[in-house]
Order: C-alpha cells, then structure tokens, then sequence
C-alpha cells in the first residue's frame, strides 16, 4: 500500500524498544497492514549520549518542530511528562495527524481535551501503552467491551511497585534498594515517586475508569497510597499468615451512586488471583453484567511489552482507521470523592 512516515518523540526505555522493533518485525509488519514503516525523525535531549543499538545520528533532533517538520504522518510520543509533549501532540492532531502515546500522566491529566482536538481534526489518538505494558486492556474497554456495563475495574497496575513488592517478600531487602534494580531494570518512571507514591496507577486508575464509563476522573477523586511505608518485615508478616500485599487499583460503582476510586497496598489470600501475580506483572479483573468477570495479565512495564502496546496501535491505524472508536471523555465520572488528592 505504500509506506508510512512515523516520527518519534523520545528514544529511551519504550522508544528505544519502539524503534528496535520496528526494524526486526518490519516484514511481519508489511505483511499484516500492507505498510513499511519509515521512521523520519526522532526527538532526544542528549544527541551525544551513547545509544545501545546501531541508530542513524542524522534521524536524531533536539527540536520537536523538526520532528513534525520531516512530514510524519503519525507520531508517537513515549518522551514522558507533560511539556513539551502536550504542546507537540496538540499541534499534530490539530495538523490532522495519528498521535500515539504512552504517557499516562499526559493522558490521565489531559486526555479529554486532547481527544476533543483529535475528533475535531478527524486525527486519532491511541494510548494503549498508557495502561499495563503489553496487556491489550485498552483496546478490551474501548473497543470491545461495548455491550457490557462495567461495574468494577481493579488490578495490579505498576510493574515497578509489584517488582518491589515481589522482591521484599522473596529476599527481605527494603524497598529503596529494590527501587534501584527496578530503575535500572527500565520499569520505573524518570521520577519514580510517581510509582512508589501510587500517582503512576492512580493515572491508569483513571484511564480505565475513563473508557470504561465514558466520562472523565478528577484525579482528586482517587484515594491514593503507595508502598513506601511498607517494610519487608510487614511483608513477611503476611506471608507466614497465608496473605500476599499487593498495590491494587480498584474503581468500583457505589452502592450510593457514583464510583469509588482508590489506589492502595491491600492485604489479598494467597487464593485471591491478583495475590500470584507477581515481578513487573500487572492483572487487570473487569467485572461488567453480561460477560461476568474477566481477567488479564501481562507484562506491565520494560521495554519490548511497552514497545508491543505502542506498535500495536501503529498496525491498528494501518488497517483501518474507520473500526478505531473515540472514546468520549466529556462528562466527569460522579465520584464518591476520598481524603487524599492523587494529583502530583
Ligand atoms: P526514558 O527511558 O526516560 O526515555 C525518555 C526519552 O525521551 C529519552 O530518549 C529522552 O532523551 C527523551 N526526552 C525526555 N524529555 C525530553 C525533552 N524534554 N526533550 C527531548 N527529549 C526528551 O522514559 P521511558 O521509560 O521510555 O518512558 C517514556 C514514556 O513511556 C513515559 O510517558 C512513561 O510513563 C511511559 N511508559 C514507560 C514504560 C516503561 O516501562 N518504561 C511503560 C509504559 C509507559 P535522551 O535519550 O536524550 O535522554
Ligand atoms: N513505571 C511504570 C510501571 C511503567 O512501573 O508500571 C509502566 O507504565
């Protein structure tokens, strides 16, 4: 069919995996979607830093412009943070562009109104790697969960925190010393309080709970606590009584109305499903009134499970925009609202 033109903002964790990618699936790519894929420019801050795989300098930049000056027709964003990327991917929706994205802070703060932008240019924006690595979870709620009302969501939603978790249980070494492998592992955020402190699920949290009501989370409605009061000895505690402690995300309809949105280290039996998924996993359970309970797991974080998330949102515009449905986000989500602002 011909080639597409894709630019790409950030080349780190996800974007390296991103462009590794490309090139070694690159003929199951055509085949699939009838498209080769050329990568026409990519932002960094650092053109000098020492990149791990073979890279043509000349497709480095350190000017966003320049990146949407070389004719992308998509471009993905997996920079991180919310400047400059809200500027740049408002400007390529607004240009007509596919934006895809992996920032879910960008998406938990911004999304309603950079998916108005996209509607009204007729452009896409995809954010499946926004939510739970390579697990599908987005494209369930959005693109196929469509008959079912949802009346819960919860999971294991940060790789990085479920790594930690895991480890303090297994090895009895405290969590800041877990965080340094996680870091150099490629889970963590560049600023990992997001993680420990609970703000990285709270975005998905929000995101989730976004798709699956169609309306928009204030990310002051989540009440949000992270692992960094917990200590291996409470770990090990819980394990000699038959229970595992596990970050859980969870958004619930309320008996009074609204949904209850929490973030926090809950005490889950060894038989609970989410008690045994374990390292960078992440599970999300969905419980909507037809289909009952369903369950995925995956890897949540790193780099080849995000690039997956990422480029399977390239090869579902390739085939076809017009089965891709806009997720609406334009109403609040009526919120039995907690005590702590999840807002970083
Ligand atoms: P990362 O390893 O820190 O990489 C960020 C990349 O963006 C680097 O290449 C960096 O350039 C570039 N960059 C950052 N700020 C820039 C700026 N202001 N101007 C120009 N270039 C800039 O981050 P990552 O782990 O790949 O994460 C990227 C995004 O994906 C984030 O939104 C994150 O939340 C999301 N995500 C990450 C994972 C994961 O497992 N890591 C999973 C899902 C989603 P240099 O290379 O020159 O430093
Ligand atoms: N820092 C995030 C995590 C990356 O650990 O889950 C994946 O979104």
């Amino acid at each position: 069919k011909g080639t597409v033109r894709v630019g790409i903002l950030g080349l780190g964790t996800v974007g390296g995996g991103v462009f590794k990618t490309l090139h070694s699936n690159r003929e199951t790519i055509r085949k699939r979607t009838g498209f080769e894929v050329e990568v026409t420019s990519i932002l960094v801050r650092d053109l000098e830093k020492e990149r791990q795989f073979d890279i043509d300098q000349n497709l480095l930049t350190l000017d966003p412009q320049e990146v949407l000056n070389a004719e992308c027709d998509i471009l993905i964003e997996v920079m991180g943070g919310l400047e400059p990327a809200r500027t740049v991917i408002t400007e390529a929706l607004q240009g007509g562009r596919h934006v895809i994205t992996a920032n879910k802070e960008l998406m938990a703060k911004h999304g309603a109104e950079l998916l108005d932008i996209a509607e009204q240019s007729g452009a896409h924006l995809l954010f499946e790697a926004s939510v739970a690595g390579g697990i599908p979870v987005i494209r369930m709620l959005q693109g196929y969960l469509t008959a079912n009302r949802v009346k819960s969501i919860s999971g294991i939603l940060n790789g990085t925190c479920n790594y930690i978790l895991t480890e303090m249980a297994r090895t009895g070494r405290e969590y800041a010393d877990i965080l340094e492998d996680a870091k150099a592992l490629g889970y963590a955020e560049a600023d990992p309080t997001s993680d420990v402190e609970g703000f990285d699920a709270a975005y998905k949290l929000a995101i989730l709970t976004n798709l699956a009501y169609e309306a928009c989370v204030d990310l002051a409605q989540i009440e949000r606590e992270g692992i960094t009061r917990l200590q291996a000895a409470d770990l090990e505690l819980a394990d000699s009584l038959g229970y595992s402690i596990k970050l859980i995300g969870s958004a619930r309809e309320a008996e009074q109305g609204g949904v209850q949105l929490s973030v926090r280290p809950r005490l889950l039996p060894k038989s609970h499903p989410l008690a045994n998924i374990n390292d960078v996993f992440n599970a999300v359970t969905i419980q909507a009134d037809v289909v009952g309970e369903l369950t995925f797991s995956g890897r949540g974080a790193g780099e080849f499970p995000t690039a997956s998330a990422v480029i399977e949102d390239l090869t579902a515009l390739l085939c076809g925009e017009s089965s891709i449905r806009r997720p609406s986000w334009k109403r609040p989500v009526q919120g039995s609202a907690a005590g702590k602002n999840a807002q970083q």
